[in-house]
């Protein structure tokens, strides 16, 4: 049998943890994570138990373990945001293959330094786009190769970000302010653009966008809402905001369950929204229930490590996530589009908001043969196929209830990054320079919202940077 690759993990929090961590715990035959740097002691100790790593393979800093020489094969960088270049930079110098999360830097001349890195030094560097690895996007991807919709004309996508979801990430959490993290366009949306530019499948030639924070801000605050949502809010019971709402009762989580066509899902996600005790009650006996009715998933995992009632509690006391979605310091647009015209012609326009009912994707594609219509959701996903010579449509795709994992594409992504390292592919689905395009197409559009122009790509691409 072949030996697991080894990696060391930057930062054990939500992605290090529940993504990658949780793929190596169940592929111990692929990958085994023997080292790690995460400054918070207890998500270091967690995860240093989960991985058997040793007292002497554990590290504050990633600039602490980085410094020692290197002792796996791969490093996996998930640090926020503002902090992915630098430790790619080493990573790479001190010759590992590097696994870096989206956005691979919140600025464009680190992006293009990273980019160059990789190829200085021959490490691989892989982004982690992993909507590319998901069947549902790749369906889409085979559809346009297949020539059934015939020439592509336009493509419209949208990103519907869900009113907890986006509450949760871009007013009170990592994403909210763009001076901390990263523009909307580019934390969010990078996927999307990737998957624009995969499967047009050459360069932007322009691109425009608008957008703004419209709604989540002081002025729009409820009269009398004081600042944190248990310093007993007078909207408590009408606020889809309200902090206990969301991460003590984990309504929105099961109103996704409601949505899904998975019948016992269905029924149980009625069961606890209507009739909580009972579900307490058989939760003692019927053990996935008890995961749901105790969910320590995402977001709940984000706000605490001590997933106690209390902990929790104490959290939404405290820390951000408790706060007013009307009183935080949250500066990113809450609603965006862009327009894009690529190079052999085609046009596409992006919209992604954060005021969606339900959380998900959809996708359109205007060909000259056929009509392509995609809903990728949290409870679940659908392509149809509309065929204009014969008048048929048909449903080429169907994908059941995913909360975590991105439909698939986290797994998939670590499935393809092992095989690449162990060589059993030669040629990887999607490499940094390819990743890179679409963060330029990201800082375009932010360059066009914010200066009211468009963006002729050949002037705004760095020099000498053509793909
Ligand atoms: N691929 C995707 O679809 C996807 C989805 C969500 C998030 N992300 C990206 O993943 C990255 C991580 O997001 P997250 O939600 O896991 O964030 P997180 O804040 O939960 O995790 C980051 C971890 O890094 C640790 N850290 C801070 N300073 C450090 C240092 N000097 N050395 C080592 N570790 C340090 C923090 O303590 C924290 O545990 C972000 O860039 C985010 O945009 C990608």
């Amino acid at each position: 049998m072949e030996k697991p690759i080894t990696a060391i993990v930057c930062g054990a929090g939500q992605r290090g943890r529940d993504a990658y961590g949780r793929y190596a715990e169940s592929n111990k035959d692929k990958i085994q994570i023997i080292g790690v740097a995460e400054p918070n002691p207890i998500k270091r100790n967690n995860f240093m138990k989960i991985h058997k790593i040793p007292e002497n393979r554990s590290y504050n800093l990633w600039k602490d373990i980085l410094a020692e020489d290197k002792f796996a094969d791969a490093a996996i960088i998930t640090t926020q945001d503002n902090m992915h270049t630098q430790p790619a930079l080493l990573a790479m110098e001190q010759g590992y293959d590097v696994l870096l999360e989206k956005p691979m830097a919140n600025k464009l001349d680190e992006c293009v330094q990273l980019v160059n890195k990789a190829q200085e030094t021959g490490k691989r560097l892989q982004i982690c786009h992993v909507l590319r690895y998901t069947d549902f996007y790749s369906t889409i991807y085979d559809t346009i190769q297949s020539g059934k919709l015939g020439k592509v004309i336009n493509i419209e996508c949208k990103e519907n970000v869900s009113y907890f979801h986006y509450s949760h990430s871009y007013i009170r959490g990592n994403w909210r302010n763009s001076e901390i993290s990263s523009p909307m366009i580019l934390a969010k949306c990078c996927h999307d653009l990737d998957l624009l530019y995969w499967m047009v499948g050459v360069p932007p030639k322009k691109i425009s966008s608008f957008g703004n924070l419209l709604y989540y801000k002081k002025e729009n605050a409820p009269e009398g809402a004081p600042k944190r949502c248990l310093d007993v809010c007078p909207y408590a019971d009408k606020c889809i905001f309200y902090a206990p709402f969301i991460y003590i009762d984990n309504t929105p989580l099961f109103r996704v369950g409601l949505d899904c066509d998975i019948k016992i899902i269905k029924f149980f996600a009625w069961l606890a929204i209507k009739h909580r005790t009972t579900v307490k009650i058989l939760s003692k006996i019927i053990p996935p229930l008890k995961d749901a009715v105790e969910w320590h998933g995402w977001p709940v995992s984000v706000i605490t490590d001590d997933l106690t009632y209390e902990g929790k509690m104490k959290a939404l006391k405290e820390g951000p996530y408790g706060r007013c979605v009307y009183h935080c310091d949250n500066n990113v647009v809450d609603h965006q589009t862009v327009n894009i015209e690529f190079e052999n012609g085609v046009t596409a326009n992006l919209t992604v908001h954060g005021h969606s009912a339900f959380e998900g994707r959809s996708i359109r594609i205007d060909g000259t043969k056929a009509t392509l219509i995609g809903e990728f959701l949290f409870s679940g996903e659908q392509i149809w196929l509309y065929d204009k010579l014969s008048g048929k449509k048909e449903k080429i795709f169907e994908g059941h209830l995913q909360l975590t994992g991105h439909g698939g594409g986290d797994t998939g992504l670590m499935n393809a990054f092992i095989d690449l390292m162990k060589r059993n592919i030669s040629k990887p689905l999607t490499d940094a320079k390819a990743s890179l395009e679409s963060h330029i197409m990201a800082f375009a559009a932010e360059k066009s919202r914010l200066e009211g122009k468009i963006i002729n790509m050949a002037e705004y691409r760095p020099e000498g940077l053509y793909l």
